[in-house]
């Protein structure tokens, strides 16, 4: 579905990322795990188009390399950012809205706003509250929810439990398998247990580049990552 091709990433003249590929097939959960600052947001940024780049992205078998984050919703993919960004002084149900404005989510709309709430009893309860006033957890899942509002066949989530409280972060991870039932998952995680415990296959990433891929059984037993990020 995703192809990512010797991908070079670039801040300015500052490389962060170095031949890097990658590939995600229709209905996977890829997990991306690595250490902060390994270049995993950057990875997500640069599917989307946000960062300078060179090497080639496809999806569909579509060279996508040029297409702009615009347009990339329109698509199909959706790129839930880290830090949980929603509009604070906008409700819930204004927020998740906001996520359906392509011509394909419009049409869908209303069927949309019902299958995400059904994924998320806790935005339904709260539909009508300000963004503002809900929990980190609540808020993430809202970005989330947005996200897939534009009914994406592939949806990125960078760090969905970064700073939540455990309850809801399990909370998070039981909706996203539930996600997975439709739509196709890039999931960068640093809980590096909780995201092989889902994923079906996973990229460890170091310094910019691929460390190590495998499938979850393959990584969940591999000795580097019990000794590196699982404390085995
Ligand atoms: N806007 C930027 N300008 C310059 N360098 C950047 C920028 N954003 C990230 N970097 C650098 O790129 C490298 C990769 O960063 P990136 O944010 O992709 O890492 P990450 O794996 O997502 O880390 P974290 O787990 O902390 O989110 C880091 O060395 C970082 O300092
Ligand atoms: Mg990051």
């Amino acid at each position: 579905m995703l192809k990512v091709k010797q991908l070079n990433s670039f801040y300015g003249k500052i490389q962060t990322v170095w031949n890097l590929s990658l590939e995600i097939d229709e209905g996977e959960i890829i997990a991306i795990i690595g250490a902060n600052g390994a270049g995993k947001t950057t990875i997500l940024k640069s599917i989307v188009g946000l960062v300078e780049k060179t090497g080639a992205i496809e999806f569909e078998g579509k060279n996508i390399s040029s297409v702009s984050a615009h347009k990339m919703v329109q698509m199909g993919i959706s790129y839930v950012p880290e830090g949980r960004k929603v509009f604070p002084e906008m409700s819930v149900r204004e927020n998740l809205i906001l996520g359906s404005y392509n011509k394909r989510a419009k049409l869908e709309r209303s069927n949309s706003l019902e299958y995400v709430l059904d994924i998320f009893p806790r935005l339904k309860e709260r539909i009508d509250h300000l963004a503002g006033n809900l929990s980190g957890g609540e808020q993430q899942m809202l970005a989330i929810g947005r996200g897939l509002m534009a009914r994406p066949k592939l949806i990125l989530l960078d760090e969905p439990s970064l700073g939540i409280a455990p309850v809801l972060t399990d909370e998070i991870f039981r909706n996203i398998e539930e996600i997975k039932k439709e739509t196709t998952i890039v999931l960068v995680e640093q809980h590096v247990h909780r995201a092989l415990a889902i994923c079906d296959r996973g990229y460890v990433v170091e310094t910019g580049q691929i460390h190590l891929t495998g499938t979850r059984d393959e990584l969940e037993t591999s000795e580097d990552i019990k000794e590196a990020y699982l404390g085995i």
